[in-house]
């Protein structure tokens, strides 16, 4: 069993895109820039928000935090997205999700510029990901994807199964993996007879928030097991939705928690956030 190390090659990533950056700043005078959006004061999306805000100062992009009180308008967000989109100095906008209840989540990702979409949740981005037309893919199936290449596994003709069916993971995790040809089955909360499916997978990806869900009876000898929960205990201490210590002694590979997964989403946050920049003088602004 080998630990598919999510921490190390996150800071390959940002140090290649830190360098990406200074060429960009240097060649074209362009700091690429990132604004983010928090509505109200979770505890952990505001912990969340802290840290991709520092590894955008590490990674030399300019980024704003927008705080904004829990009892903010639908309107006065979709003014804030707005004043943004026109913002020459920003390329990218990121609403940290969930939103309070009172919002309509939908209509404030849709008002997201396209070309502004670091976070790849707008329906024309989740469009071009599934009709595999390149745009944004969200940060944390394709900070998967990421890790799966860099270990030099090819999920064509593997039997990829997601647990979990959420638009910010296993939406996009099943299009990324059957886009790269692998058969994709996708599970979620009415999916009878979970273990039938998971056993069969070559490749399992889990984003549910459920600890201990993957037991080891549920997996096959060999699997690659990519577990995308965060579940903090009642100790504080943070696991996954994979109960590890049974399950790694099966796995050909498997994600620590924390240390797998999670630094991933982050440093693909700052590569959509650099993508936009490339292409800050050729999208016109909305
Ligand atoms: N909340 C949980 N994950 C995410 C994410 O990837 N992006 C945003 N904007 N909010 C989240």
């Amino acid at each position: 069993m080998q630990l598919l190390d999510g921490k190390a090659l996150s800071l390959e990533i940002e140090a290649k895109v830190k360098e990406e950056v200074m060429i960009l700043t240097s060649s074209r005078g362009v700091t690429p820039g990132l604004a983010v959006i928090l509505v109200g004061s979770d505890p952990a999306s505001q912990a969340y928000v802290n840290m991709k805000a520092k590894a955008c100062k590490r990674a030399g992009i300019y980024s704003i935090t927008h705080e904004m009180p829990e009892s903010t308008t639908e309107s006065q967000l979709l003014n804030a997205i707005s004043i943004l989109n026109n913002d020459p100095n920003i390329d990218g906008i990121l609403v940290q999700l969930p939103l309070p209840k009172h919002i309509n989540t939908a209509k404030v990702l849709e008002a997201i510029a396209p070309h502004k979409d670091v976070d790849g949740f707008h329906p024309q981005n989740v469009g071009r990901l599934t009709s595999n037309l390149g745009g944004f893919a969200p940060a944390t199936p394709m900070g998967v994807m990421r890790l799966l290449q860099k270990y030099g596994i090819d999920p064509q003709g593997k039997n990829a199964v997601i647990v979990g069916a959420s638009n910010i993971v296993g939406k996009p995790m099943a299009s990324l993996l059957l886009n790269a040809n692998a058969t994709t089955t996708l599970c979620h909360i009415y999916t009878k007879d979970l273990a039938s499916h998971t056993q069969n997978a070559d490749i399992l990806c889990v984003g549910v928030g459920k600890p201990n869900l993957i037991t080891e009876s549920m997996v096959k000898k060999g699997v690659v097991v990519i577990d995308i929960g965060i579940n903090r205990l009642e100790d504080g201490s943070l696991v996954g939705d994979v109960d590890f210590a049974s399950v790694a002694p099966k796995c050909s590979y498997i994600t620590p928690v924390p240390g797998g997964v999670g630094p991933m989403t982050i440093a693909s946050l700052l590569e959509n956030t650099l993508k936009a920049a490339k292409t800050r003088q050729e999208t016109p602004q909305s």
